[in-house]
């Protein structure tokens, strides 16, 4: 397994969009999709504050978190990664595109970067994601990406997991 950090912080893309180190530059435009232990933020500074978090966790390879860029305008659409489980060769994803990006088909791509660098570099046995019942679209989105449910947890909530055997490209 190859856990983060890393000598340099990975960048990937497909031809449209690009996954990136978060710049402190970027996090006002980040700040309405800033969570950190499910708390959102709504200032500079907590989004701010949030982010060295996520970069203390990325250190102590805990995490990895990428702002995703539209590479026809260079703008910053969402955030995706691994936010737990690391540690134990498997990651939780989550991912949050800014409002104006959604149902444009931004996720998908960049989530499949993130599981292609997921199993493939950092070496994970298992990948998994968190939502809601009512996540209708984020039930979708992980559905498209071959993962299934399965569990039924408390809070509402449902636990999807890739099914590698669909999902490794190339
Ligand atoms: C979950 C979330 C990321 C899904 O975003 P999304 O934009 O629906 O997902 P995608 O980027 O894959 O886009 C797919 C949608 O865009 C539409 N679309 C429009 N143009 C498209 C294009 N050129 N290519 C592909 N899809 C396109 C698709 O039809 C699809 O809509 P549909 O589901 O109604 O069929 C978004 O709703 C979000 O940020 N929610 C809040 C955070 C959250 O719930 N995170 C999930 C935690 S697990």
């Amino acid at each position: 397994m190859k856990l983060p950090p890393y000598d340099i912080f990975p960048s990937i893309s497909d031809d449209n969009i690009l996954l990136r180190q978060i710049q402190t530059s970027d996090i006002d435009d980040l700040i309405e999709i800033s969570f950190y232990d499910s708390i959102q933020a709504t200032t500079l500074k907590q989004a701010t504050e949030m982010q060295a978090k996520i970069n203390r966790d990325y250190f102590d390879s805990n995490s990895i978190h990428w702002g995703i860029t539209d590479k026809l305008t260079n703008k910053i659409v969402g955030t995706c990664g691994y936010y737990r489980g690391l540690d134990k060769g498997e990651g939780e994803l989550g991912c949050v595109l800014l409002p104006q990006y959604r149902e444009k088909g931004f996720m998908r791509p960049a989530l499949q970067l993130a599981i292609d660098f997921g199993l493939k570099n950092i070496r994970l046995k298992r990948i998994w994601a968190i939502t809601t019942r009512q996540n209708d679209k984020a039930i979708k989105l992980l559905e498209r990406l071959n993962f299934i449910k399965i569990a039924d947890l408390d809070d509402n909530e449902v636990e999807y997991e890739l099914r590698q055997d669909l999902n490794l490209t190339d």
